[in-house]
């Protein structure tokens, strides 16, 4: 059987996909995994459905204030990953994750740590916009209200406004909020589902393919959204689109059958792929 030593190309660092497939995983992604400013930390992130390992060894940090895409072909372990960061994987049966993932230091797989208040500091928003069956008002008051975080309706309306008014929305829907959520266009839905993860105050947004059930026009709101959003929040996004990476993203993480190959700032990656799996990808020779 190889070595690591022998399945890793000299010059370049790269594996083919055979020898990945094969189990032989890069623990050494090419590029620096670290920032200085770790909103959250993964180390040796594994992750299991049943015998079946989805994630191998990946380290990656997500700094403060930045946006990070995760790219890669179908099938590679990106939502997986992604769902590790606020435990939406301790849902599915037979799933198992193990190695270390701290939020500000914490481990967040702690026993100690109850996932419900860390799913608030670590919000998602879905690739299908899911608003509750409930009014544009009720569906972004919700949170606060189970979380506690208003004393009163006064300054619940308040929230909900600055909620919507950060999520790009509120002139839009400021004079029906007590209409269903579900009326709503497809690219409002999902900025109304962005104001519903503001408004409970998270660290993180974790967003999964948030533009794929959008046209072109909603895309460019959300993804100039993003970019605002990235003065108060820590982003990791999903995204098969090369272009959205490039645009929204400061640094981009390339993930192929479970191993992260190579992360870096997402020009570097786009323009000067280290590895030559990244290099396929980016150049469309297979995903
Ligand atoms: N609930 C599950 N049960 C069993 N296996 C799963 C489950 N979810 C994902 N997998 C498997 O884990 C691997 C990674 O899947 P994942 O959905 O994370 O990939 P992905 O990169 O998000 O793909 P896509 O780009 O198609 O969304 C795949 O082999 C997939 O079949
Ligand atoms: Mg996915």
């Amino acid at each position: 059987m190889n070595t690591m030593a022998e399945a890793i190309d000299k010059t370049t660092g790269a594996m083919s996909a055979s020898e990945l497939a094969g189990g032989i995983h890069s623990r050494a992604t090419v590029g620096d995994f670290t920032v200085a400013d770790p909103r959250m930390s993964c180390r040796d992130v594994d992750v299991w459905y049943g015998s079946k390992q989805a994630i191998k060894g990946v380290s990656l940090d997500i700094a403060q204030n930045e946006v990070l895409s995760m790219i890669g072909p179908s099938g590679c372990g990106k939502s997986t990953f992604l769902r590790c960061l606020n435990r939406m994987n301790d849902t599915i049966d037979g799933c198992r994750v193990t190695g270390s993932i701290r939020l500000d230091g914490q481990d967040i797989y702690d026993r100690s740590l109850d996932p419900v208040p860390l799913r608030a500091r670590v919000g998602m928003v879905f690739q299908k916009p899911n608003p509750f069956p409930k009014s544009i008002y009720e569906n972004v008051a919700y949170g606060p209200r189970i979380h506690g975080l208003t004393n009163n309706r006064t300054e619940l309306d308040a929230l909900v406004e600055s909620s919507l008014r950060k999520a790009g929305l509120w002139e839009e829907v400021k004079d029906r909020l007590d209409q269903p959520g579900t009326g709503l266009s497809g690219g409002q839905q999902q900025r109304l589902c962005i104001a519903r993860t503001i408004a409970v105050s998270p660290e993180v947004i974790l967003m999964d393919e948030p533009c794929s059930a959008l046209d072109p026009i909603a895309t460019a709101i959300v993804e100039e959204l993003i970019d605002e959003l990235r003065a108060n929040y820590s982003i990791a996004i999903v995204t098969h689109s090369m272009q959205q990476a490039a645009r929204v993203s400061q640094r981009t993480a390339y993930f192929h059958l479970g191993d992260l190959i190579e992360v870096g700032e997402t020009n570097d990656i786009f323009t000067n792929p280290r590895h030559k799996l990244t290099e396929d990808y980016i150049t469309g020779r297979f995903g």
